[in-house]
């Protein structure tokens, strides 16, 4: 950290940024989610839905919500109420700081439970359990580990305590740092797999059900989960991106800077995927629609084919936890800061009290998997009803929200003045967009989605 602006400090440069964002942005929603969701919605046709998605209301909502915190300057809940009472909009858009908190608890009760699934096969890859093995054998682990009420607890729990323990001590302090060596590490890690696909895998069926637009395959709901996903991977809408923004320096350029971790994010994403569908289509037996199971059923097959498998399998999963640690610190961060800014906590007990209460639902998601698997409702268990209640309800209504409030409620001379406006050809662009594209996208595919998924 450098110098000191309104209340918070400011980190230093563009690239803490940057990275600190990528290491939020980046995790289980590209290696884990991204390949699942794509798969069960057919492929092709989702992927670009996605993309489209990403472009036009992911990256023009990313700017706002940086722009928010940048111009609030502390945690999200008193950003919103900084800049509401700057312009002088009425006080119940204070709403959309609550909001993002309430999917913040949501969204990491689930995320810590499957981080803990990665955490848990470390130790599986280190011990060569998946060497040499067949798609039904690394489905018979997995299948095993889900039944294991106990042990998904105990690495659901080691996953909140990392995540607790950074989160105590500061974020912003060394995180910049942990991320400009990681984040590359994975990369690295994604291309050595990209490699073996291409070469063990069937790669060109693999490719084509990726990036063939078959329309036929997509539905109304399907592009609700793309545009729901959108938001998911970058982070927005929880007030993440928010709660970093505030640290941001003022001479940095908003848009370059979102550009930049968009495509990084949406890189990591297309890489995941295309080394794991080879691997769905050269072994008979693993179905592209597997679900949540997906990454954890063909990669293992992978690594237990390769020469250095076990070194490069626990290196991998290492990476995917690493990945997730990052964003589950900035899902956790601004409900911390907001309770020790406001409610007089110190950081340590605040961060203990939201993390146990977020500890206490992730258990829902672990019994979902085995005690409660026959609980349903609507035909969704414990953990399909949060992933759907945050994915495909809350965050679309929270980048709608944050569309509306800067596209309509905040004067254009604050976002002019924040975005450098002036001297930007970009920005009447971007200021059209977020006003009517953003809003009528989210809008219809919100409502049309939803219906679509009860019809
Ligand atoms: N963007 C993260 C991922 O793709 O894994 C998930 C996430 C992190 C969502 C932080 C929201 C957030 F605030």
């Amino acid at each position: 950290m450098s110098s000191v602006e309104g209340d918070v400090p400011t980190w230093r440069g563009r690239w803490t940024f940057i990275m600190a964002a990528t290491g939020s942005a980046v995790g289980l929603g590209n290696i884990w989610k991204f390949p699942y969701i794509a798969g069960e919605n057919g492929g092709g046709a989702f992927v670009l839905v996605y993309l489209a998605c990403i472009l036009l209301v992911g990256i023009p909502v990313m700017v706002a919500e940086v722009m928010l915190g940048r111009r609030g300057r502390h945690s999200p809940v008193n950003s919103m109420r900084a800049v509401i009472t700057e312009v002088g909009a009425r006080p119940y858009w204070q709403g959309l700081g609550w909001l993002g908190w309430l999917i913040a608890v949501l969204v990491l009760s689930f995320y810590s439970v499957i981080a803990g699934w990665a955490l848990a096969y470390i130790p599986e890859m280190a011990t060569g359990a998946f060497q040499g093995v067949n798609p039904q054998a690394t489905k018979d682990i997995f299948d095993t580990m889900l039944q294991d009420r106990n042990r998904l607890i105990l690495w659901h729990t080691v996953f909140m305590v990392m995540t607790v323990v950074v989160v105590t001590a500061g974020v912003t302090r060394g995180l910049g740092a942990a991320a400009r060596v990681l984040m590359p590490a994975l990369f690295v890690l994604l291309i050595i797999l990209l490699i073996f696909s291409y070469w063990h895998g069937d790669f060109s069926r693999g490719l084509s059900f990726l990036f063939s637009f078959d329309v036929s395959k997509l539905t109304l709901r399907g592009v609700l989960e793309a545009l729901g996903h959108a938001f998911f991977t970058l982070s927005l809408g929880v007030g993440a991106i928010m709660a970093y923004g505030a640290y941001m320096p003022a001479d940095v350029s908003i848009g370059k800077t979102v550009l930049t971790v968009a495509l990084l994010d949406t890189v990591v994403a297309l890489m995941a995927g295309m080394a794991i569908f080879p691997i769905v289509f050269a072994h008979g037996g693993i179905d592209p629609g597997a679900g949540p199971a997906l990454l954890f059923v063909t990669l293992p097959v992978a690594f237990g084919a390769m020469q250095a498998g076990i070194l490069i399998g626990g290196l991998f999963f290492i990476l995917v936890v690493i990945a997730a640690w990052s964003s589950a610190i900035s899902l956790l961060e601004p409900g911390v800061a907001w309770l020790a800014e406001n409610k007089g906590f110190n950081r340590f007990t605040a961060t203990l009290l939201l993390a146990t209460a977020t500890w206490a639902l992730g258990l829902g998601t672990v019994l979902s998997f085995n005690d409660w698997a026959g609980y349903k409702v609507a035909g969704m268990t414990f953990f399909d009803g949060i992933d759907f209640l945050t994915s495909r309800v809350l965050l679309p209504l929270s980048g709608l929200l944050i569309a509306l409030f800067v596209g309509w409620v905040l004067t254009p001379t604050v976002s002019k003045d924040e975005l450098n406006g002036e001297q930007s050809a970009a920005w009447p662009v971007w200021y059209w967009v977020l006003r009517y594209i953003c809003p009528a996208a989210i809008g219809v595919v919100l409502v049309m989605g939803l219906y679509d998924s009860f019809a």
